[in-house]
């Protein structure tokens, strides 16, 4: 609304400067004497003046933008009308900026008027933070974070087509920091409006906030999930408490399932969903209810976790073939290693030293300067006496000669 409302002026604006030549279109006065006040906490009711200075013949309207800041920045509702004054439904959260412009709307040669603007200021205290609503079965749940010690801090709503506004009864359970409204015609309204107001350092002080409709802040009860197998197929079938208050359709199912490391997300519009079923897999699921974009917004909680089947992990031959068999070879390895080294004297029988031998070579090799000269006395290679471990002997040590004497006799 406030984008067309834009659009179409700044269209109107350029194809008249296009037209007319803008240095001799003179501006129209802006209106006078703004002011303001609020009819109830909700609406706040705006009057102006004509401009002065404006030929009978000249027809203006006025255009109103509301900023929800009080420099007039950011964003704006727009609105435009022939009448002095306009009534808005808008609470004051955060201070305001009202801005109002002369149009011109069958006058020769003149131009929007300059803004006027008024400011309101935001409420001196803020009373609470973090609200949040729950709305299921004609029951809205408030909630929110008091930020300052209020003792009676009461919560009032409002629903646009009612004559007036209504307490919230507090309920028991969430004591200063929540309440639940029990009105049949939340499913229907428009927008709804809150008041907390109570008494702060001596003095009356209110907070007024408005939120979307109703249907926009549905919660669902958590699902239940039940999975079941039909032959090749895996059915998962969703059970909510309370999918009885709209029709079928504002109602969608996403499932995300997860298999042998595959994790999927599904959105079904019925609360039954199948898979093809691989065996060699187990399943877990969950299932969460979703409220269709077309009836509102919202949804419920995911449910708990659901399992079926067992995981036949295909990887096992791999996992045998590259950890547990190197395992088992090395660990062979090393019992025989064990082993060898502890017999080593029958498997490896002791042999000679060979360093011994060669070094023994060497020396038996160099020759004098008087060797040299008569070649022909070279010497043989006289090789050094075996060292053989001076008990092993071929012979038992203790001699049995005299047993063959006395066989001899
Ligand atoms: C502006 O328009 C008036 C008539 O409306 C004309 O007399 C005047 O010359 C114009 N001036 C310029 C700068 O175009
Ligand atoms: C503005 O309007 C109010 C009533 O709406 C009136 O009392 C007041 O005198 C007006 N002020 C001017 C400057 O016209
Ligand atoms: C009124 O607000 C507009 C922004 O919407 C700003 O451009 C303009 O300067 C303001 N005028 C006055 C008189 O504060
Ligand atoms: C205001 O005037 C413009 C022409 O400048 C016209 O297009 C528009 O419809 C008028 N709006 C109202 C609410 O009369
Ligand atoms: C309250 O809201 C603020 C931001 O608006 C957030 O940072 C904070 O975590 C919220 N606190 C709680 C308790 O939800
Ligand atoms: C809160 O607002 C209601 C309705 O406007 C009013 O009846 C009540 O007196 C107010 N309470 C305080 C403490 O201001
Ligand atoms: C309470 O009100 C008095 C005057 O009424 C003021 O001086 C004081 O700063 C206020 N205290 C708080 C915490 O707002
Ligand atoms: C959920 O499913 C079970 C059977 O699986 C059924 O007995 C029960 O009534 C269902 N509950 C709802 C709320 O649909």
């Amino acid at each position: 609304m406030c984008r067309f409302w834009d659009l179409t002026l700044m269209i109107c604006f350029s194809v008249s400067v296009m037209f007319v030549g803008g240095d001799n279109m003179t501006e129209l006065p802006p209106p006078k004497n703004l002011t303001f006040i609020w009819e109830t906490p909700f609406r706040l009711s705006l009057t102006w003046e004509k401009p002065e200075d404006l030929d009978h013949s000249c027809r203006v309207n006025y255009t109103v933008h509301v900023y929800s800041s009080q420099d007039c920045s950011g964003k704006s509702n727009s609105k435009r009308v022939q009448t002095l004054g306009c009534k808005l439904e808008v609470p004051n959260e955060n201070g305001l900026c009202i801005s109002v412009i002369t149009n011109p709307e069958n006058c020769e040669q003149r131009r929007n008027s300059q803004p006027m603007n008024i400011s309101i200021a935001p409420p001196s205290v803020m009373l609470v933070k973090n609200r949040s609503n729950e709305y299921s079965h004609s029951k809205m749940k408030c909630t929110w974070i008091p930020v300052v010690d209020v003792q009676d801090l009461s919560l009032y709503y409002w629903l646009p087509r009612d004559e007036s506004i209504k307490k919230c009864t507090p309920d028991k359970t969430i004591k200063t920091r929540g309440c639940i409204i029990h009105d049949k015609s939340l499913k229907e309204a428009m927008n709804i409006f809150y008041l907390f107001n109570g008494t702060y350092n001596g003095t009356s002080v209110s907070n007024a906030f408005k939120d979307e409709r109703p249907v926009d802040y549905v919660k669902l009860n958590k699902p239940q999930l039940t999975i079941h197998r039909d032959e090749q197929k895996l059915l998962f079938q969703a059970n909510g408490s309370d999918l009885d208050e709209f029709t079928k359709e504002c109602y969608t199912y996403q499932y995300t399932i997860s298999n042998c490391n595959k994790k999927e997300t599904t959105l079904d519009i019925k609360s039954q969903h199948e898979v093809q079923y691989d065996p060699a897999c187990k399943y877990r699921a969950r299932v969460q209810v979703i409220f269709s974009k077309n009836c509102g917004e919202g949804s419920s909680d995911p449910s708990d976790e659901v399992e079926y089947g067992e995981d036949n992990d295909p990887k096992l031959p791999a996992l045998l073939a590259v950890i547990i068999i190197p395992l088992i070879v090395s660990l062979c390895l090393l019992v025989s290693l064990v082993l060898l080294r502890r017999h080593k004297d029958i498997i490896f029988p002791k042999i000679p030293e060979p360093s011994l031998l060669f070094k023994d070579m060497l020396i038996n090799n160099i020759r004098t300067p008087e060797e040299l000269q008569s070649p022909a006395a070279g010497r043989l290679y006289i090789p050094f006496e075996e060292v053989v471990e001076s008990r092993i002997s071929l012979e038992p040590d203790t001699p049995f000669v005299p047993t063959m004497k006395n066989e001899a006799k």
